[in-house]
């Protein structure tokens, strides 16, 4: 499905004939002639199979002088290099961190958080669907009427909270097969152990930092980054002797870059992505569980309740960050990291791979990044002439 604008940067560069990599690919390799590029080479640019059919069909691999072989090997370059670093991050083919075979999504029990809506529950409807029993949390009371899905209401900053969740989902979900589609090391598995965690469950305050109570930064610590803390502290222990899982997080654009009325917001998100960054390495190195993987998602403005009064003041704000629905991160999250068993980063929208560029630009150009977003005066409350010092 399409959730974003035509009219966006990222609208332009997903479009389906002018695939992404093949659209950085053009501005990298500026040089290479518009009307050399054959039209039928961007529709084979898609994807890396019809890339080959096409050289094989339709160029002599030999005649160097001919531009539309280096534009495809330039794109199916790019398209080994992304391979490659998934490959790198879950296991070279043959290696032993490779999972093989089909995911049996009945016998997964994914544990949810903020299922009762917005991502969440998109996340815990395409679960159902694909068969997958779930345990979904929420602050809020709310049910289900999903055959596979079992509602909770959990505070999720609290570790007595989430422990006697798990007590609940493991006598609830007794019966579920452990997951041992994989052929993993299953021993020592108490049934009903989550083996799928999704931390989606988070708030914001959407004020300026004088305007923030110790109160609003403590929950928002606790919500938005301790709970993740919580949530491996209770599931993680049955994964590490199972040898095999998923636990994931969302964290945002905001991870990456900070704007405005979001101090304490953004300070969650970057937490969140350095938690990852040693979590992957403790995995690996000193519980030696390479087959638990860890995937962040990294959104940007997403169409729920969360950030609905998010308006940007310039039209290039929506351009550069567009709006994406629900429904497409649980898609990315639920078939590209957890589908596929591999640790992933996903960036959605496209353009958030580009975010990271942020930190490195000039402080004049971060300025103007910043301006030519009008994210920092998406937010409608200013500080006051007594904060100012006016009154
Ligand atoms: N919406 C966006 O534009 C956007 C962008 C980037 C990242 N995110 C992230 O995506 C995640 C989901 O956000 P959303 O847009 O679906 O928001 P949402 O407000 O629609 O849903 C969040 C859910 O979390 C629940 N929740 C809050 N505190 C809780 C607690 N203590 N215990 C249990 N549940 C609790 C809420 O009740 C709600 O159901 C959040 O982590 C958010 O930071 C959202």
């Amino acid at each position: 499905m399409q959730s974003f604008s035509l009219f966006s940067l990222d609208g332009i560069v997903s479009l389906p004939i002018f695939n992404k990599w093949a659209c950085l690919l053009y501005v990298i390799y500026r040089n290479i002639e518009p009307l050399y590029i054959d039209g039928r080479l961007l529709q084979a640019a898609h994807s890396p199979v019809q890339l080959l059919q096409f050289l094989y069909h339709n160029i002599n691999p030999w005649s160097i002088v001919d531009a539309r072989l280096k534009f495809a090997y330039a794109i199916l370059g790019v398209y080994f290099g992304a391979w490659l670093n998934v490959r790198w991050r879950n296991g070279l083919l043959g290696a032993p961190q490779r999972i093989r075979g089909k995911k049996e999504w009945g016998q997964e029990l994914a544990f949810v958080t903020g299922g009762a809506q917005g991502i969440g529950k998109a996340t815990v409807e395409l679960l159902d669907q694909k068969g997958c029993n779930v345990a979904a949390v929420d602050i809020l009371d709310f049910g289900s009427s999903y055959s596979n899905v079992k509602t909770y209401k959990c505070d999720i900053s609290s570790l007595s909270d989430l422990q006697s969740v798990a007590e609940c989902i493991k006598a609830d979900f007794a019966n579920v097969p452990s997951a041992s589609a994989s052929g993993l090391d299953e021993k020592n598995v108490a049934a009903g152990s989550p083996t799928m965690v999704l931390n989606i469950a988070g708030i914001n305050n959407h004020s300026l930092i004088l305007d923030l109570n110790e109160q609003k930064v403590q929950r928002m610590l606790d919500i938005n980054l301790k709970s993740h803390f919580l949530t491996a502290m209770v599931f993680l222990p049955a994964m590490i002797k199972r040898k095999a899982g998923h636990f994931c997080s969302i964290s945002s654009t905001m991870g990456l870059v900070g704007i405005c009325h979001q101090s304490d917001y953004v300070a969650t998100k970057h937490g969140l992505l350095g938690m990852y960054e040693s979590l992957r390495y403790e995995l690996d190195k000193m519980y030696r569980v390479p087959h638990v993987r860890t995937s962040v998602a990294i959104i940007g403005h997403t169409r729920t309740t969360l950030f609905n009064d998010f308006i940007f003041t310039h039209s290039l704000g929506r351009f550069l960050g567009p709006l994406v629905t629900p429904e497409s991160i649980a898609q990315k999250v639920v078939n590209d990291a957890l589908g596929k068993r591999e640790s992933r980063y996903i960036c959605h929208p496209f353009i958030n791979h580009l975010a990271p560029i942020a930190k490195t630009l000039p402080s004049w150009g971060r300025d103007a990044l910043q301006w030519s977003t009008g994210a920092d005066g998406a937010y409608p409350s200013r500080p006051t002439k007594q904060q100012l010092g006016e009154a």
